[in-house]
């Protein structure tokens, strides 16, 4: 598929997608979240492929979804339209996705960001969902997933002012789990991804289902389900072989099986 608003690559076992609309400061409109989509769904399939990097550009990862398509939508035409579907299906990937953030990453940019595994962020950076400046609140899961990352009193002190955050502040309320300086950004997020694809991918993605069970479980539960996914990893060669390795003292060929 040709892309018109993100840009696909692939380093090694890493996906790299990049949002592409530096006329709108990334601003995702329907047809780029479609795009990504298509893009995450082909490497999620692609057995080569062991995680994915979502970037944009140094002034913006995306500065929320497109306010011009949004602005004349009704909600009887939206109801019945496709309106937000794209938007949920990302927060379905299986392997794991790294948002590499820099610049702006507002309303549903910090959403998109939300719905990656990890968020790794420029010191340029600068977080809001200012959704109730435009008359609306956040659609793609920020009222409920921004809680979860930082606790109801910084949330709703964020969603009902609508202010901006830089990175510090979005790093010690843990939204993000690392700062790094804007020119070292993507390379440590490439980084981190690399590393994360040189593991065993069933159990990279079984360690991501289980770690996101935690949001949506009691404790008793989840660690119930922790227990059943953690010996499931004994009937897998690539656990045989992570512990061989480390008896030998050498390093892991994982075979992903
Ligand atoms: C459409 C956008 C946009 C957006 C910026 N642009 N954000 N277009 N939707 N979300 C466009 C501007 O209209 C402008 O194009 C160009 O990008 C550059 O933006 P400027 O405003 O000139 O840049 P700057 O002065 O540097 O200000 C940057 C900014 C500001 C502070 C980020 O652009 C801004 O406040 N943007 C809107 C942020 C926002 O409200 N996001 C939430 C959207 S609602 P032109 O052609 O006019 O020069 C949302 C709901 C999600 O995300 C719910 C689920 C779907």
């Amino acid at each position: 598929m040709a892309y018109q608003n993100i840009i696909v690559e692939t380093r090694s076992k890493v996906g790299l997608v990049t949002l592409n609309r530096p006329q709108a400061l990334n601003a995702l409109n329907e047809a780029l979240i479609a795009e990504l989509n298509e893009a995450l769904s082909g490497f999620e399939s692609n057995p080569e492929i062991g995680c994915t990097v979502i970037t944009g550009s140094e002034k913006a990862f995306a500065a929320g979804a497109d306010v011009k398509e949004m602005a004349e939508k009704t909600y009887v035409e939206s109801y019945l339209g496709k309106f937000l579907d794209g938007w949920t299906r990302i927060a379905e990937t299986r392997k794991p996705v790294i948002a590499a953030v820099s610049g702006f990453c507002l309303g549903g940019g910090l959403e998109l960001a939300m719905m990656c595994d990890i968020i790794i962020a420029s010191e340029t950076s600068r977080f809001a969902l200012p959704e109730i400046t435009l008359g609306i609140m956040p659609g793609a899961g920020g009222t409920q997933r921004l809680p979860r990352f930082i606790g109801k009193a910084k949330a709703m002190d964020l969603i009902l002012t609508g202010r901006m955050m830089d990175a510090s502040e979005a790093e010690r309320c843990g939204l993000v789990a690392r700062v790094v300086a804007p020119d070292k950004m993507l390379d440590a997020a490439l980084a981190a991804a690399a590393k994360i694809a040189s593991y065993s991918q069933p159990i990279v993605m079984m360690a991501k289902e289980t770690v996101n069970r935690a949001q949506e479980t009691p404790l008793s539960e989840g660690a119930r389900f922790e227990r059943r996914v953690f010996l499931s990893m004994f009937a897998t060669e690539d656990q045989k072989e992570g512990m061989q390795a480390f008896i030998e003292k050498r390093k892991p060929a994982f075979r992903n099986r």
